[in-house]
């Protein structure tokens, strides 16, 4: 096929994705400069994420201008940082709930097991952080997907130096990637039953569900760059499992397809239609 001038679809898609980057920076950039006049005014909210970064960067600049340095993020670094927790954070967090909801629904028994222990804790009552946070049978299903859809495939990083690994000098500018997904699959950390929905292996935490104690489990990372939000994300899941728990019975649609799919995180290729039934 041959393409003309613009009409290729490599350059539509670039100019599709300079024209989302530009329309979600200008979306920010009124958010922004909307909040930082209303600080400035006295009269914002300094109860969200945007508020305490706006407030502290403008607290740190405030400081630097009186001393002459230039610490402080600039507004791009902002948007970026509103840019990255909004997407380590929310596309991350829900491919969990449904992966979480398709497992629940290949294996109903874990499913009522769920929803027993929810219900024995806060019956029809909305839950709350300290139910939420001895909620076992729950954790140990949400370990398992973490563990068989890891919504993050892989950890990247690049030497900046000559690192010494072990036996192996890696000169600089090597990119090195630490295949979580892998890991996560491995018959030699897991046992044969690697690949297999058993929430049971996480009954005695997370250092005996392995077969030697290895540390093997890295859905939020590891080390300084560890997830900021790991306590969030799990606490988000449960509260949300729990309720869909308390009010429904569920079940996958006949049209689902079982394909999990790496688009930056794992997602179900074909979406994940389900039945829900009122209780
Ligand atoms: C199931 C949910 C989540 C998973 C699986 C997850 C996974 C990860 C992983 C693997 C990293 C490390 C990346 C690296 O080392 O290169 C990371 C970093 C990060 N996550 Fe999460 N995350 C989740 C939820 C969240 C939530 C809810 C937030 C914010 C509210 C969040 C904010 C961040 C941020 C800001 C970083 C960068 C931290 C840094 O570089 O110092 N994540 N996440």
């Amino acid at each position: 096929m041959l393409y003309q001038g613009s009409s290729h679809p490599c350059h539509t898609f670039q100019l599709r994705m300079k024209q989302t980057a530009r329309e979600v920076r200008t979306l920010l950039m009124g958010i922004i400069t909307k909040r930082e006049k209303a600080i400035q005014s006295g009269e914002a909210t300094r109860d969200d994420l945007l508020g305490l970064l706006l407030e502290s960067n403008m607290r740190e600049m405030g400081q630097n201008e009186k001393s002459n340095s230039s610490l402080g993020m600039t507004i791009d670094e902002v948007i970026e940082e509103c840019k990255l927790f909004y997407f380590a954070g929310q596309e991350t967090t829900s491919v969990l709930l449904t992966w979480t909801l398709v497992v629940l629904s290949m294996h109903p028994e874990w499913q009522e097991m769920a929803r027993e222990e929810v219900l024995q804790h806060f019956g029809r009552q909305n839950p709350d952080f300290d139910g939420l946070s001895r909620l076992k049978i729950m954790s140990m299903i949400l370990y398992e997907v973490l563990r068989l859809y890891s919504p993050v495939i892989v950890l990247s990083r690049q030497t900046y130096k000559t690192m010494q690994l072990g036996d192996i000098a890696i000169p600089p500018g090597v990119l090195l990637g630490l295949p979580i997904l892998l890991i996560h699959h491995d018959p030699v950390i897991w046992g044969p039953d690697a690949t297999e929905f058993k929430p049971s292996r996480f009954s005695e935490g997370i250092s005996k569900a392995t077969k030697n104690g290895q540390q093997a489990f890295f859905p939020f990372g590891w080390g300084p760059r560890i997830c900021i939000g790991q306590n969030f994300a799990l606490l988000e899941a449960k509260m949300g499992l729990s309720m869909i728990l308390q009010h429904f019975k569920f079940e996958l649609s006949e049209r689902y397809q079982h394909a999990p799919y790496p688009v930056l995180t794992v997602h179900p290729q074909h979406g994940a239609p389900f039945k829900f039934h009122r209780l």
